[in-house]
């Protein structure tokens, strides 16, 4: 397998919004996250992918953007950009930004242009469309809600936006448009950050665009359509003429196409899937599947097991915290489950990264009513959940449940009024468990998630096998341990971890004994035998991971 330099890494993503503030306006900024480089650093991630931060009006928070070679006055200026850059590579750690080239703000000069008249030279690059028969073009929803189609009076035409109609989508079949954003794309490289995440790839095409009638709302018509390749490719080029990373956000790409996305000549080095994430809505009704959990993990880890590389990821800014999703945040099991997920996705094989916070086991956020949640998505939910005759009661309850607002909560540094994220009120609702759950608290206490985390980092870097080894599931109809090895020529890993709130059983397998008499128990969240049993049981949440050297 090739060896690169992003496939040792670990990655940070940083959502500047909540990071940490500098100058004390209740935002984070990134003179914040120069400041605490240096924790970053103790960690020993390698890598920060940084959320958003150019200018925007923000009603996406940063992922409607009007103009791309600026910085957000909120976050600060392009010589804070730059300052951070140069520091974080004095200190080793890499950067990458966000590219969010599916769709601008509408405040972008582009759109505006685009917007003005029919024969404006910019009209061709979003997608506009006449109505028919005073209808949308379509009845196509868009993603956070209501129709994709939003009607310009002014030129009697619809313009298409997957996301908010503040996000009106590029059209990609425009060549202008294109070179425009490659040199965007160079400009930024150019500076020396390290790479990117790629936001919503899969939705630069539609097929709308070649359907002339109205049609049904398929879902789907805006992902993943064929003919996206082509984008893809010429994307592709672009980012070779440099050493860098790229990480595609790939909703709707399934693990059978996982070679052409982030195969070893695929789109982009890795990409975020959504089979493992995507089943964490069942978490509403309180039946987490964890067979169905391992499969979508599994197939992924097999797709791509010696012909591409995977991102690994259990939180982001979209969704909420793992530990009050798959895990269990309780006083009893929040930092013994937090563990288990970190142990249980950290060793596959692919780039891991950790979302802030996640390294503390921070949890989901108690919302008390409407008016403290900001995100766009969840306040159209509400109302959505009112017209059908929901309760605000009932309301509430489903958005606390699923809301991007549980992880975007600010960063709980200390116990401080604003935990020592800021000297003033946050732009969101600090979580009330910052009392116990904060980075000094971590920092003090050697067993914490924190050094749980480090130790992961450590053991990672030392060893190629859970760099590069080869990936296998073991017992992968047990309905509550995922059980895997990592293996090269130096040596095998084991990881053992159950997933579930009960004790669970287990048997090594038959070709597996000779291996178990050699094995060393290198990490664990329990106090735990130092052999391998051959049978046993794991305490709730137990994670184990043995080593067997392949010298002796
Ligand atoms: C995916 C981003 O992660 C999310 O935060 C954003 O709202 C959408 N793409 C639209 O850019």
């Amino acid at each position: 397998m090739k060896k690169k330099w992003w496939k040792e890494a670990v990655g940070y993503q940083i959502y500047p919004r909540s990071f940490k503030d500098s100058n004390n306006d209740g935002i984070g900024d990134l003179n914040g996250i120069r400041e605490k480089l240096p924790y970053l650093k103790k960690l020993g991630i390698d890598f920060i992918w940084l959320n958003p931060v150019y200018q925007s009006p923000n009603v996406d928070n940063g992922y409607d953007i009007s103009d791309y070679q600026a910085i957000m006055a909120d976050f600060g200026t392009m010589a804070d950009f730059d300052l951070l850059l140069a520091e974080a590579h004095k200190l080793g750690i890499k950067l990458i930004m966000d590219l969010v080239v599916n769709h601008s703000s509408d405040q972008h000069e582009w759109f505006k242009e685009s917007k003005a008249s029919k024969d404006n030279p910019y009209r061709d690059y979003y997608i506009w469309k006449d109505g028919i028969q005073g209808e949308p073009p379509s009845d196509w929803q868009a993603i956070f809600g209501g129709s994709v189609w939003e009607y310009d009076e002014k030129t009697e035409q619809y313009y298409f936006h997957a996301f908010a109609k503040e996000q009106p989508d590029f059209n990609w079949e425009n060549e202008q448009l294109k070179e425009r954003l490659f040199s965007m794309i160079r400009w930024w490289l150019d500076k020396g950050i390290d790479g990117f995440r790629v936001d919503a790839i899969s939705h630069i095409r539609k097929d709308a665009h070649h359907l002339p009638a109205l049609l049904e709302n398929v879902p789907g018509r805006y992902q993943n359509i064929p003919g996206i390749e082509h984008y893809l490719e010429e994307l592709k080029q672009v980012f070779e003429e440099y050493d860098i990373m790229t990480v595609g956000e790939a909703s709707g790409v399934k693990a059978v196409e996982a070679e052409q996305w982030a195969g070893d000549d695929g789109y982009f080095n890795m990409i975020f899937e959504f089979e493992h994430i995507g089943l964490w809505k069942q978490e509403q009704e309180k039946n987490f599947d964890i067979k169905a959990f391992k499969k979508a993990l599994s197939n992924w880890q097999y797709a791509l097991d010696g012909k591409g590389w995977n991102a690994l990821y259990m939180e982001n800014h979209d969704v909420p915290r793992s530990v009050s999703v798959f895990g269990n945040d309780s006083e009893e099991y929040r930092e013994i489950s937090a563990k288990a997920l970190a142990m249980m996705y950290f060793f596959l094989q692919g780039t891991p990264f950790i979302y802030q916070g996640q390294e503390l086991g921070m949890t989901n956020m108690p919302f008390e009513s409407i008016e403290e949640i900001n995100t766009l998505d969840s306040k159209q939910l509400y109302r959505e959940l009112q017209d059908a005759g929901k309760s605000e009661e009932t309301a509430l309850a489903t958005v606390n449940a699923i809301t991007r607002d549980n992880s975007r909560t600010p960063m709980q540094w200390s116990n401080d009024q604003y935990a020592g994220f800021s000297n003033t009120e946050p732009w969101l609702r600090m979580n009330p468990n910052k009392q116990t759950i904060n980075v000094e608290a971590a920092l003090a206490d050697s067993d914490s998630v924190f050094y749980f985390y480090q130790k992961l980092i450590r053991l990672r870097k030392q060893h190629s096998a859970l760099v590069y080894g080869s990936f296998e599931e073991i017992l992968p109809e047990h309905e509550q341990l995922y059980v895997y090895t990592r293996r090269n020529e130096e040596a095998v890993f084991l990881v053992l971890v159950n997933l579930s709130e009960q004790p669970a059983s287990y048997q090594i397998p038959k070709h597996m004994k000779q291996l178990s008499e050699k094995a060393q128990l290198v990490l664990s969240n329990y106090q735990a035998a130092q052999d391998l049993p051959l049978t046993d049981t794991l305490a709730p949440f137990e994670a184990r991971t043995y080593q067997i050297d392949m010298g002796n």
